[in-house]
Protein backbone atom coordinates (compact mmCIF):
# COMPACT_ATOMS: atom_id res chain seq x y z
CA UNK A 1 0.00 0.00 0.00
CA UNK A 2 1.20 3.59 -0.92
CA UNK A 3 0.14 7.16 0.20
CA UNK A 4 1.06 10.50 -0.72
CA UNK A 5 4.20 11.93 1.42
CA UNK A 6 6.16 15.33 1.08
CA UNK A 7 9.49 14.01 0.30
CA UNK A 8 13.11 15.92 -0.02
CA UNK A 9 15.56 14.19 -2.72
CA UNK A 10 18.49 16.49 -1.83
CA UNK A 11 19.82 19.71 -0.39
CA UNK A 12 19.48 21.31 -3.42
CA UNK A 13 15.91 20.45 -4.28
CA UNK A 14 13.04 21.65 -2.76
CA UNK A 15 10.46 18.99 -1.76
CA UNK A 16 7.26 17.84 -3.70
CA UNK A 17 4.85 14.89 -3.44
CA UNK A 18 5.73 11.51 -4.09
CA UNK A 19 3.87 8.21 -3.77
CA UNK A 20 5.31 6.46 -0.62
CA UNK A 21 5.69 3.23 0.91
CA UNK A 22 5.58 1.94 4.48
CA UNK A 23 8.66 -0.17 3.64
CA UNK A 24 10.44 2.65 2.30
CA UNK A 25 10.66 4.61 5.86
CA UNK A 26 13.13 5.03 8.41
CA UNK A 27 12.92 2.24 10.94
CA UNK A 28 10.86 3.09 14.00
CA UNK A 29 9.60 1.01 17.12
CA UNK A 30 5.69 2.76 17.14
CA UNK A 31 4.35 2.76 13.64
CA UNK A 32 1.54 5.95 13.80
CA UNK A 33 -1.23 6.63 11.35
CA UNK A 34 -0.49 10.08 10.91
CA UNK A 35 -3.39 12.38 11.47
CA UNK A 36 -2.23 16.10 11.25
CA UNK A 37 1.12 17.97 11.05
CA UNK A 38 1.98 21.28 10.92
CA UNK A 39 3.96 23.94 9.14
CA UNK A 40 6.89 25.73 11.56
CA UNK A 41 9.85 27.83 10.55
CA UNK A 42 12.43 25.21 9.95
CA UNK A 43 9.72 22.77 7.46
CA UNK A 44 9.45 25.82 5.13
CA UNK A 45 13.28 26.49 5.36
CA UNK A 46 14.01 22.85 4.86
CA UNK A 47 11.03 22.67 2.03
CA UNK A 48 12.20 25.19 -0.11
CA UNK A 49 16.18 24.02 -0.19
CA UNK A 50 16.51 28.15 1.70
CA UNK A 51 18.48 26.64 4.60
CA UNK A 52 20.88 23.89 5.44
CA UNK A 53 17.97 21.71 7.98
CA UNK A 54 17.79 18.16 6.84
CA UNK A 55 21.00 15.60 7.32
CA UNK A 56 20.41 12.94 6.07
CA UNK A 57 18.59 12.57 1.64
CA UNK A 58 16.25 11.42 0.70
CA UNK A 59 13.86 12.78 3.77
CA UNK A 60 9.89 12.95 4.21
CA UNK A 61 10.11 16.41 6.20
CA UNK A 62 7.54 17.66 8.68
CA UNK A 63 9.28 18.44 12.06
CA UNK A 64 5.55 17.72 13.75
CA UNK A 65 3.25 15.12 13.72
CA UNK A 66 -0.08 13.89 15.86
CA UNK A 67 -1.95 10.77 15.45
CA UNK A 68 -2.85 7.37 16.77
CA UNK A 69 -0.33 4.21 16.84
CA UNK A 70 -1.08 1.61 14.49
CA UNK A 71 1.57 -1.03 16.16
CA UNK A 72 4.25 -0.71 19.11
CA UNK A 73 7.33 -2.71 19.64
CA UNK A 74 7.28 -0.67 22.52
CA UNK A 75 5.42 -1.88 25.88
CA UNK A 76 4.67 1.92 26.64
CA UNK A 77 2.76 2.25 23.70
CA UNK A 78 -0.69 0.37 22.75
CA UNK A 79 -2.30 -0.12 19.33
CA UNK A 80 -5.21 2.62 19.04
CA UNK A 81 -3.52 5.36 21.51
CA UNK A 82 -3.44 9.11 20.06
CA UNK A 83 0.20 10.59 20.41
CA UNK A 84 1.73 13.74 19.43
CA UNK A 85 5.64 13.77 18.02
CA UNK A 86 7.81 17.13 17.68
CA UNK A 87 11.61 17.45 17.61
CA UNK A 88 14.55 15.50 18.12
CA UNK A 89 15.79 13.97 14.35
CA UNK A 90 11.93 13.88 13.12
CA UNK A 91 11.62 15.87 9.71
CA UNK A 92 15.48 16.58 10.00
CA UNK A 93 17.42 13.53 9.96
CA UNK A 94 14.29 10.94 10.17
CA UNK A 95 11.33 10.36 8.13
CA UNK A 96 8.58 13.21 9.76
CA UNK A 97 5.30 14.05 9.65
CA UNK A 98 4.21 15.16 6.37
CA UNK A 99 3.02 11.29 5.25
CA UNK A 100 -0.16 9.43 6.53
CA UNK A 101 2.31 6.86 7.88
CA UNK A 102 5.69 7.06 10.64
CA UNK A 103 8.10 5.27 12.47
CA UNK A 104 9.87 6.75 15.50
CA UNK A 105 11.63 5.97 18.35
CA UNK A 106 9.10 5.45 21.42
CA UNK A 107 11.46 7.69 23.07
CA UNK A 108 10.42 10.49 21.03
CA UNK A 109 6.74 9.89 21.50
CA UNK A 110 4.42 12.06 23.83
CA UNK A 111 1.01 10.18 24.53
CA UNK A 112 -1.44 12.75 23.86
CA UNK A 113 -2.85 14.70 26.89
CA UNK A 114 -6.34 14.70 28.29
CA UNK A 115 -8.68 17.47 27.39
CA UNK A 116 -6.90 17.70 24.15
CA UNK A 117 -7.39 16.00 20.47
CA UNK A 118 -4.86 15.84 17.63
CA UNK A 119 -5.84 18.64 15.69
CA UNK A 120 -5.41 20.95 18.54
CA UNK A 121 -1.95 19.43 19.65
CA UNK A 122 -0.49 20.35 16.09
CA UNK A 123 -2.38 23.94 16.42
CA UNK A 124 0.57 24.26 18.92
CA UNK A 125 3.03 21.94 17.58
CA UNK A 126 6.53 22.53 17.70
CA UNK A 127 6.19 26.48 17.69
CA UNK A 128 3.28 26.29 20.43
CA UNK A 129 5.31 24.18 22.25
CA UNK A 130 8.32 26.70 22.11
CA UNK A 131 6.07 29.90 23.17
CA UNK A 132 4.77 27.24 26.21
CA UNK A 133 8.62 26.59 27.03
CA UNK A 134 10.06 29.91 27.02
CA UNK A 135 6.74 30.60 29.68
CA UNK A 136 7.70 27.81 31.89
CA UNK A 137 11.55 28.37 31.75
CA UNK A 138 10.43 32.42 32.49
CA UNK A 139 8.39 31.35 35.61
CA UNK A 140 10.87 28.81 36.99
CA UNK A 141 12.97 32.50 36.89
CA UNK A 142 10.40 33.92 38.83
CA UNK A 143 7.82 35.26 36.50
CA UNK A 144 4.41 35.92 37.62
CA UNK A 145 1.20 38.13 36.70
CA UNK A 146 1.67 40.60 39.15
CA UNK A 147 5.45 41.08 38.38
CA UNK A 148 4.59 43.78 35.40
CA UNK A 149 3.96 43.37 31.34
CA UNK A 150 5.43 40.49 29.67
CA UNK A 151 6.56 41.21 25.67
CA UNK A 152 5.68 38.96 22.80
CA UNK A 153 7.90 39.53 19.57
CA UNK A 154 7.27 38.44 16.16
CA UNK A 155 3.34 38.16 18.29
CA UNK A 156 1.19 36.63 14.75
CA UNK A 157 3.73 34.15 14.11
CA UNK A 158 3.54 30.43 15.25
CA UNK A 159 5.62 30.78 18.34
CA UNK A 160 4.59 34.63 19.09
CA UNK A 161 0.65 33.90 18.79
CA UNK A 162 0.64 31.09 21.05
CA UNK A 163 2.83 32.95 23.39
CA UNK A 164 0.28 35.86 23.77
CA UNK A 165 -2.62 33.44 23.82
CA UNK A 166 -1.19 30.99 26.52
CA UNK A 167 0.29 34.47 28.51
CA UNK A 168 -2.82 35.79 28.59
CA UNK A 169 -4.77 32.91 29.80
CA UNK A 170 -2.20 32.81 32.72
CA UNK A 171 -3.23 36.22 33.53
CA UNK A 172 0.03 38.00 32.11
CA UNK A 173 -0.26 41.68 31.08
CA UNK A 174 0.66 41.17 27.26
CA UNK A 175 2.48 43.56 25.38
CA UNK A 176 2.62 42.26 21.34
CA UNK A 177 5.26 43.42 19.05
CA UNK A 178 4.37 42.61 15.29
CA UNK A 179 5.32 44.01 11.79
CA UNK A 180 1.73 43.76 10.82
CA UNK A 181 -0.26 46.79 10.74
CA UNK A 182 -3.25 44.92 9.78
CA UNK A 183 -3.26 41.83 12.85
CA UNK A 184 -3.63 44.35 15.52
CA UNK A 185 -7.21 42.97 15.98
CA UNK A 186 -6.33 39.54 16.01
CA UNK A 187 -3.69 39.83 18.26
CA UNK A 188 -6.14 41.66 21.05
CA UNK A 189 -8.57 38.70 20.10
CA UNK A 190 -5.78 36.27 21.59
CA UNK A 191 -5.53 38.37 24.86
CA UNK A 192 -2.79 41.27 23.94
CA UNK A 193 -3.51 44.58 26.35
CA UNK A 194 -1.37 46.43 23.69
CA UNK A 195 0.23 46.33 20.40
CA UNK A 196 3.22 47.98 19.60
CA UNK A 197 4.06 48.52 15.80
CA UNK A 198 7.72 47.30 14.47
CA UNK A 199 7.75 49.43 12.35
CA UNK A 200 7.51 52.58 15.11
CA UNK A 201 9.53 51.07 17.65
CA UNK A 202 12.03 53.59 18.58
CA UNK A 203 15.05 51.39 19.94
CA UNK A 204 17.33 54.04 21.12
CA UNK A 205 21.40 54.11 21.47
CA UNK A 206 22.15 53.96 25.05
CA UNK A 207 23.24 50.73 26.65
CA UNK A 208 20.36 50.75 29.14
CA UNK A 209 16.82 52.35 28.07
CA UNK A 210 13.80 53.13 30.15
CA UNK A 211 12.88 49.76 32.36
CA UNK A 212 9.29 48.31 30.64
CA UNK A 213 9.32 44.86 30.68
CA UNK A 214 9.16 41.86 33.55
CA UNK A 215 9.38 39.27 31.03
CA UNK A 216 9.75 38.28 27.71
CA UNK A 217 9.54 35.68 24.76
CA UNK A 218 11.34 36.58 21.87
CA UNK A 219 10.93 34.67 18.49
CA UNK A 220 12.99 36.82 16.56
CA UNK A 221 16.20 37.50 18.04
CA UNK A 222 18.78 40.19 16.40
CA UNK A 223 17.89 43.91 17.00
CA UNK A 224 14.97 43.36 18.29
CA UNK A 225 16.75 40.83 21.38
CA UNK A 226 19.27 43.47 21.58
CA UNK A 227 16.38 46.32 22.33
CA UNK A 228 15.11 43.79 25.05
CA UNK A 229 17.84 43.23 26.79
CA UNK A 230 18.04 47.38 27.14
CA UNK A 231 14.56 47.40 28.38
CA UNK A 232 14.00 44.37 30.87
CA UNK A 233 12.52 45.95 34.52
CA UNK A 234 15.30 44.95 37.13
CA UNK A 235 15.83 40.99 37.20
CA UNK A 236 13.28 40.49 34.31
CA UNK A 237 13.98 37.50 32.33
CA UNK A 238 14.04 37.16 28.35
CA UNK A 239 13.43 33.64 26.75
CA UNK A 240 14.62 33.71 23.16
CA UNK A 241 14.26 30.85 20.54
CA UNK A 242 14.64 32.25 17.46
CA UNK A 243 16.30 34.33 14.85
CA UNK A 244 13.99 35.85 12.01
CA UNK A 245 15.23 39.18 12.62
CA UNK A 246 19.32 37.82 13.02
CA UNK A 247 21.34 35.82 14.28
CA UNK A 248 23.68 38.50 15.14
CA UNK A 249 23.21 39.91 18.91
CA UNK A 250 24.82 43.55 19.39
CA UNK A 251 24.05 44.06 22.77
CA UNK A 252 26.39 45.32 26.05
CA UNK A 253 26.58 43.52 29.24
CA UNK A 254 25.32 46.73 31.44
CA UNK A 255 21.45 44.71 31.56
CA UNK A 256 22.97 41.86 33.12
CA UNK A 257 25.49 43.55 35.48
CA UNK A 258 22.98 46.56 36.67
CA UNK A 259 19.82 45.28 36.17
CA UNK A 260 20.25 41.53 36.93
CA UNK A 261 18.46 41.03 33.64
CA UNK A 262 18.59 37.04 32.63
CA UNK A 263 19.14 35.48 28.96
CA UNK A 264 17.07 32.18 28.91
CA UNK A 265 18.05 30.13 25.36
CA UNK A 266 14.89 27.97 24.75
CA UNK A 267 15.38 24.95 22.54
CA UNK A 268 12.34 22.36 21.87
CA UNK A 269 14.57 20.10 19.55
CA UNK A 270 16.23 18.02 22.55
CA UNK A 271 14.15 19.23 25.42
CA UNK A 272 14.10 16.18 28.24
CA UNK A 273 11.47 14.49 28.22
CA UNK A 274 10.23 14.84 31.88
CA UNK A 275 9.90 19.05 30.78
CA UNK A 276 8.25 18.18 27.56
CA UNK A 277 5.48 15.90 29.41
CA UNK A 278 5.33 18.72 32.21
CA UNK A 279 4.79 21.41 29.33
CA UNK A 280 2.16 19.53 26.92
CA UNK A 281 0.46 18.92 29.96
CA UNK A 282 0.34 22.50 31.18
CA UNK A 283 -1.31 23.43 27.45
CA UNK A 284 -3.76 21.03 28.05
CA UNK A 285 -4.84 22.73 31.52
CA UNK A 286 -3.88 26.48 32.94
CA UNK A 287 -1.88 27.19 29.79
CA UNK A 288 -4.46 25.98 26.76
CA UNK A 289 -5.34 28.51 24.65
CA UNK A 290 -8.53 29.03 24.11
CA UNK A 291 -8.42 30.33 20.69
CA UNK A 292 -6.57 27.51 18.99
CA UNK A 293 -8.54 27.48 15.99
CA UNK A 294 -8.83 31.25 14.92
CA UNK A 295 -5.11 30.80 15.27
CA UNK A 296 -4.98 27.81 12.59
CA UNK A 297 -5.41 27.52 9.23
CA UNK A 298 -6.18 24.03 7.87
CA UNK A 299 -4.07 22.93 4.53
CA UNK A 300 -3.66 19.70 3.00
CA UNK A 301 0.01 18.46 1.44
CA UNK A 302 -0.88 20.32 -1.75
CA UNK A 303 -0.91 23.22 0.15
CA UNK A 304 2.32 22.80 1.87
CA UNK A 305 4.69 25.09 -0.52
CA UNK A 306 2.27 28.03 -0.68
CA UNK A 307 2.76 28.14 3.39
CA UNK A 308 6.08 27.50 3.01
CA UNK A 309 6.46 30.71 0.94
CA UNK A 310 4.27 32.87 3.51
CA UNK A 311 6.25 32.13 6.51
CA UNK A 312 9.99 32.99 4.88
CA UNK A 313 8.14 36.46 3.75
CA UNK A 314 7.64 36.76 7.59
CA UNK A 315 3.90 36.85 6.30
CA UNK A 316 1.88 33.71 8.65
CA UNK A 317 -0.84 34.65 10.62
CA UNK A 318 -0.86 31.99 13.89
CA UNK A 319 -0.33 28.19 12.50
CA UNK A 320 -0.54 26.19 9.66
CA UNK A 321 -2.46 22.49 10.47
CA UNK A 322 -1.24 20.05 7.61
CA UNK A 323 -4.66 17.09 7.40
CA UNK A 324 -2.48 14.39 6.20
CA UNK A 325 -5.10 11.17 6.08
N1 LIG B 1 14.41 27.23 19.60
C1 LIG B 1 13.46 26.40 19.20
O1 LIG B 1 13.32 25.27 19.67
C2 LIG B 1 12.49 26.89 18.17
C3 LIG B 1 11.25 26.27 17.98
C4 LIG B 1 10.35 26.82 17.08
C5 LIG B 1 10.70 27.93 16.34
N2 LIG B 1 11.94 28.46 16.51
C6 LIG B 1 12.34 29.67 15.77
O2 LIG B 1 11.48 30.71 16.16
C7 LIG B 1 11.30 31.62 15.07
C8 LIG B 1 9.81 31.81 14.82
O3 LIG B 1 9.24 30.58 14.40
P1 LIG B 1 7.70 30.56 13.97
O4 LIG B 1 7.37 29.15 13.66
O5 LIG B 1 6.90 31.33 14.94
O6 LIG B 1 7.81 31.39 12.60
P2 LIG B 1 6.71 32.30 11.91
O7 LIG B 1 5.35 31.75 12.11
O8 LIG B 1 7.20 32.57 10.55
O9 LIG B 1 6.77 33.66 12.78
C9 LIG B 1 7.85 34.53 12.75
C10 LIG B 1 7.33 35.95 12.96
O10 LIG B 1 8.44 36.81 13.17
C11 LIG B 1 8.12 38.11 12.72
N3 LIG B 1 9.15 38.53 11.79
C12 LIG B 1 9.38 38.10 10.52
N4 LIG B 1 10.43 38.71 9.97
C13 LIG B 1 10.90 39.57 10.92
C14 LIG B 1 11.97 40.51 10.96
N5 LIG B 1 12.78 40.70 9.92
N6 LIG B 1 12.16 41.22 12.09
C15 LIG B 1 11.36 41.03 13.17
N7 LIG B 1 10.32 40.17 13.19
C16 LIG B 1 10.09 39.44 12.08
C17 LIG B 1 6.76 38.01 12.05
O11 LIG B 1 5.76 38.35 13.02
P3 LIG B 1 5.17 39.84 13.11
O12 LIG B 1 4.83 40.24 11.71
O13 LIG B 1 3.98 39.72 13.99
O14 LIG B 1 6.25 40.70 13.71
C18 LIG B 1 6.64 36.53 11.74
O15 LIG B 1 5.30 36.13 11.60
C19 LIG B 1 12.08 31.02 13.92
O16 LIG B 1 13.36 31.62 13.88
C20 LIG B 1 12.20 29.55 14.28
O17 LIG B 1 13.30 28.95 13.68
C21 LIG B 1 12.83 27.97 17.39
Amino acid sequence: MTFRAFRIADDKSPGRLVDAAIEELTPGDVVIDVAYSSVNYKDALAGTATGKILRKFPLISGIDLAGTVRSSSDGRFRAGQPVVVTGYDLGVAHDGGYAAVAQVPADWVVPLPANMDVFESMAIGTAGFTAALSIVELEHNGLKPGNGPVIVTGATGGVGSLAVSCLSKLGYKVTALTGKDGEHAFLRSLGAADVISRAGLQMGTRPLEKSTWAGAVDAVGGDILAWLTKTMNYGGAIANSGLTAGTELHTTVLPFILRGVKLLGIDSVMCPMARRIEVWRRLATDMKPPQLRSIATEITLNGLSTAFDTLLKGGARGRFVVKVN
